[in-house]
């Protein structure tokens, strides 16, 4: 269980989100933000949705059916829904992406160029209309296979082997972006923090960031405990899937910034950060050695994929789950509604990076747009909700109950726990969100 939940959490949110996000909010502070969102907002609002999922043991909009019957709380699970598809789009452009690149690294297309080509090759091919476009659908074509043909045990059963894998290589890696010239720059960037630079984004930013990483605030991992036992420990759960991705996070920073400071690459150069720095570590620290250089650079991109693929058939399963229950059509009728739902916003994000450009809502391409609305909006007003529902709808009792597991478990910050949920959480969204919005001055 465990590993269900930590694929979903672990994926281009660690290794392309978390980095360009950092590099654009301005380093240590973000992350030191970053690091208290998930502390005190993460790790409660998972354990709630790990309660609401296993006592309900329903889809996300069923569950609040189920727990508050005939009340509007059911709206949660629908804004989940929703942004659960809208995220997917979106985020099967990026997977796509690293389709292409596991193709240029097998043929040994990084080979003998400079951070110039690889800036220039990625412009070129995020901006084209064709080439993206291809690996978006074959991505969401994937995704959609293993939905349909319920091999998820599969894929689960295999991410045991592959995240350790994955791992491995991450620390490898940090060894050496760590080992090039300049690298001490980067990390400075990293571990100083400059609170100066921060302000009311910084803090929707890293508590954005929190929700997406860990799949928070749209009833994935809600889903994914409908399936969990009776005798799974949500709490340790929660934490061990926190502390894994919270790691894996902090390590891909530890990769990309020694490396972009070493090349010259502004943190702040966005969702293109990974893309433009990685091949370059590659390249690079093993200059003497092409072979490791084609191995580990080949290697990395596999992993990275099926990191993304954990991550997208988490959110494939919530929506393709909501379309089956609730409007009874066939499980297959479902999920071809989310694959070629996704496909269509997909292309419309994808091309929104070249020659769409133009077409902006409230002065965001339609890429940065469904990553804010989703990321910065929905996932947080869905983990406030999550907050209010147990700590004020849901009788103590059943929580508690919940929480250890018929009091077989003992519970140790019960009250903490409850208090956060019930005044610190929703306060603390509130807060952050009127902010920004720039009515508190
Ligand atoms: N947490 C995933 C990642 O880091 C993305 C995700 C968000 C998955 C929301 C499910 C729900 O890549």
């Amino acid at each position: 269980m465990i590993f269900a939940s930590a694929g979903s959490a672990v994926g281009l949110g660690n290794i392309w989100r978390f980095p360009y996000e950092t590099g654009q909010h301005g380093g240590a502070a973000f992350i030191l933000i970053y690091l208290i969102c998930v502390l005190v907002l993460g790790m409660p609002i998972m354990i709630s949705e790990f309660l609401i999922g296993r006592r309900s043991r329903a889809n996300t909009a069923g569950a609040y059916k189920v727990l508050a019957p005939r009340s509007p709380w059911r709206w949660v699970g629908f804004m989940g829904v929703l942004a659960g598809f809208l995220i997917l789009s979106y985020y099967s452009v990026v997977a796509g992406w690293t389709l292409e690149y596991i193709l240029e690294a097998g043929v040994n297309g990084f080979a003998g160029k400079s951070a110039e080509d690889f800036k220039g090759a990625f412009i070129a091919f995020s901006q084209s209309p064709a080439r993206p476009l291809v690996w978006l659908v074959a991505f969401l074509f994937m995704t959609h296979y293993v939905i349909v043909k319920g091999v998820k045990k599969g894929i689960e059963r295999f991410s045991k082997v592959m995240m350790p894998m994955l791992f491995m290589l991450i620390l490898v890696l940090v060894f050496c972006s760590l080992s090039l010239p300049n690298a001490d720059k980067g990390l400075e960037f990293l571990l100083y923090p400059d609170f100066s630079k921060v302000n009311s984004d910084v803090f929707l930013g890293a508590m954005g960031q929190a929700f997406f990483s860990l799949s928070l605030g749209m009833g994935c991992l809600c889903t994914y405990a409908s399936y969990f036992s009776k005798d799974t420990d949500l709490s340790k759960t929660a934490f061990s899937v926190g502390i894994i991705d919270t790691f894996v996070a902090i390590l891909a920073g530890l990769i990309i910034f020694p490396a972009a400071f070493s090349v010259g690459i502004s943190p702040d150069a966005g969702p293109s950060l990974i893309f433009i720095t990685l091949p370059n570590v590659f390249q690079q620290a093993f200059s003497g050695a092409s072979v490791l250089s084609y191995v580990f650079s080949l290697m990395f991109y596999v992993l990275l994929a099926l990191a993304a693929l954990t991550s997208t058939i988490s959110m494939h399963e919530v929506v393709t789950a909501f379309i089956h229950e609730e409007f009874h059509v066939s499980r297959i009728a479902a999920a071809r509604c989310v694959t070629g739902g996704c496909i269509v916003l997909g292309i419309l994000c994808s091309l929104s990076l070249g020659v769409l450009q133009q077409a902006q809502l409230f002065h965001l391409t339609f890429f940065d747009f469904f990553d804010f609305v989703t990321a910065k909006i929905m996932l947080p007003l869905g983990g406030m909700f999550i907050a209010l529902f147990t700590g004020w709808y849901l009788d103590r009792k059943l929580v508690k109950e919940e929480v250890s597991n018929g009091g077989t478990l003992k519970v140790l910050f019960f009250r903490l726990y409850i208090f956060i949920l019930r005044y610190i959480a929703p306060v603390a969204i509130a807060v952050i969100f009127i902010n920004e919005l720039g009515l508190l001055g």
